[in-house]
């Protein structure tokens, strides 16, 4: 059976929210999945699964959020070819790059050679129950994803 994993990060809650959303989505249609904060995870550990799901909020003028620097260098140290991958976060339109970590991600993943099966999900700051009920659809669609 297919197993996933993910790995996220969230200051304020609000990618929290999202993760545990998409996290139960996932469960639902019976994928086995592991998720961890960014600071207790190792880009190489990725290599160990076939999805991988990864959430950030966007910081600074639409940059990743420190906690995932590090975890973002070392993605350059693997192969993920032949895996499947989606990104979510939480972001603010009164910023002018929104959700800019989202898009960041999804080319740092494309660029190591991981297939990005859903376009990226993008939430205006805390989720409404609206927001976390596509959540909860966007990791049953990542989990359909991955028993093709
Ligand atoms: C200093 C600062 C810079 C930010 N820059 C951006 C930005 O460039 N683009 C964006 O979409 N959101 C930006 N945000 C908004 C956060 O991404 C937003 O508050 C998000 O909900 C935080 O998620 P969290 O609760 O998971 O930490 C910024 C917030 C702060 C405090």
């Amino acid at each position: 059976m297919a197993k996933a994993i993910m790995v996220f990060t969230s200051m304020t809650g609000n990618t929290e929210e999202m993760a545990e959303a998409i996290a139960e989505g996932v469960r639902q249609q019976g994928i086995e999945l592991e998720v961890k904060e960014v600071l207790d995870a190792t880009a190489a550990e990725l290599e160990q699964y076939d999805g991988i799901l990864l959430g950030a909020y966007t910081w600074g003028d639409g940059e990743l959020p420190d906690d995932f620097l590090d975890f973002y260098d070392e993605l350059d140290e693997v192969d993920l070819t032949g895996k499947k991958a989606a990104v979510f976060g939480s972001c603010d339109s009164s910023y002018e790059k929104y959700g800019a970590a989202v898009d960041i991600l999804i080319e740092k993943l494309q660029e190591r050679g991981a297939e990005v099966v859903l376009e990226g999900l993008k939430v205006e700051l805390t989720p409404t129950d609206e927001d976390k009920e596509l959540c909860e659809k966007f990791g049953r669609d990542f989990a359909k994803q991955l028993q093709l």
